[in-house]
């Protein structure tokens, strides 16, 4: 089969890791990498042997394909129209700052008969692969994904940076309609919400909470997830599940607790998470989520394949996000129509702090 001519434009953290993987699979051909930012690409264009470019034009009519990880800012002006050339477009997640943008990528993809495909890169995550086979209708869902401040994606908040990774799972997993979203958030840095926690409940009763911060000292990606199956809890991070299918008396809610003999109760306590709950806990062997997303990119283009995380799929995740966003601004923290504390800008803006003067 042909190889997939590629360019990867942006050479900042992601764009990097997607050039050095696309590099090893055979099924891509990379013809040059693109970035305004000589600086940020010519360091690592020499100690990878690639060609670097100032702008797409320079070589659109030598690609097939490109990966676009610029900031999300720029996702439909860099998209659009490589889409309109009839490229195949592999985005970086979220696919871009507003629906009305995501429509119109979807439709250009449609037109020119491209691939487009959003790296919501969690789809692609071995221990998320493993748990989702374990759930059976999830019911009620915990999700938190917390880091440190790494001054990256500032160009939006953390419910597009962090939290849609989990909204998209979450959708992924549910498949029924939001109908109602709250949502608080803070700014602890700014310009917009650094730490963001929501309450999402869809048409068929399931309940998502989630919890996403970009201003944390635990830095955490886990989910649980209580399904009619029973209960899965995935570790992100570490690859761990921890999984519960409840024995037939439990899961029928016909334990009658009150009436238990002391000897029945000592019994449960005993063997709770053994024989009532039996609890399985196992690692999932390590997979690149990255590789394995430009694999299906690859694949998709070569066999005509509709890929995980389609433009639709990235456009729902968005649109829930900027719902979650929306309740996190107009969230009012003080009862009174004259309050003016709206919004996640409760606390102060941490101000850079001068450097103390030298004595002279
Ligand atoms: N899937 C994930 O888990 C994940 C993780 C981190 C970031 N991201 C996404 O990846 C994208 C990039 O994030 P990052 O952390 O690599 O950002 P970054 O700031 O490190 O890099 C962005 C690069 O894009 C370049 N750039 C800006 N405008 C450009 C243009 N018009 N053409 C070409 N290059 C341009 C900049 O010079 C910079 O080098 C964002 O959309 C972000 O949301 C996804």
């Amino acid at each position: 089969m042909r190889q997939v001519r590629l360019a990867v434009i942006g050479t900042g953290h992601l764009g990097k890791i997607h050039a050095k993987l696309a590099k090893g699979i055979s099924a891509f051909k990379v013809v040059g990498v693109v970035d305004p930012n000589r600086q940020a690409r010519e360091a690592f264009c020499q100690e990878h042997r690639l060609k670097g470019y100032d702008d797409v034009s320079e070589i659109a009519s030598r690609i097939d394909a490109a990966v676009v990880a610029t900031p999300t800012l720029f996702h439909k002006d860099v998209t659009a129209p490589l889409l309109e050339m009839g490229k195949h477009v592999l985005v970086e997640k979220p696919i871009t700052l507003t629906t009305d943008e995501a429509d119109l990528l979807i439709d250009l993809a449609e037109k020119n008969r491209s691939v487009l495909q959003v790296g919501h890169v969690e789809r692609f995550n071995p221990a998320f692969r493993a748990a989702a086979q374990k759930i059976d209708t999830p019911r009620f869902i915990k999700g938190e994904r917390s880091t440190g401040y790494t001054f990256r994606s500032i160009d939006v908040g953390v419910t597009l940076d962090l939290m849609i990774h989990d909204i998209d799972l979450v959708l992924s997993l549910v498949r029924s309609p939001v109908v109602d979203v709250q949502a608080t958030g803070l700014t602890v840095f700014g310009p917009h919400e650094d730490i963001v926690e929501t309450r999402l409940t869809f048409a068929n009763g399931c309940v998502a909470n989630l919890t996403a911060s970009r201003a944390s000292f635990a830095p955490a990606r886990s989910m649980q997830i209580f399904s009619d199956a029973g209960f899965v809890g995935v570790d992100f991070t570490t690859r761990t599940i921890k999984s519960i299918v409840s024995d037939d008396i439990v899961k029928q809610g016909v334990a009658e607790v009150h009436q238990l003999s002391a000897e029945g109760k000592n019994y449960v306590r005993e063997n709770l998470f053994s024989a009532v709950l039996p609890l399985q806990e196992f690692e999932v062997a390590p997979g690149n989520a990255i590789e394995a997303e430009l694999k299906e990119f690859a694949d998709c283009i070569q066999r005509g394949l509709v890929p995980t995380v389609t433009g639709q799929a990235a456009r729902e995740a968005l649109s829930v996000a900027l719902q979650v966003r929306d309740a996190v601004h107009q969230h009012r923290w003080a009862a009174g129509a004259n309050t003016t504390l709206v919004g996640p800008s409760l606390l102060p803006e941490v101000k850079p702090v001068a450097k103390p003067r030298r004595a002279a």
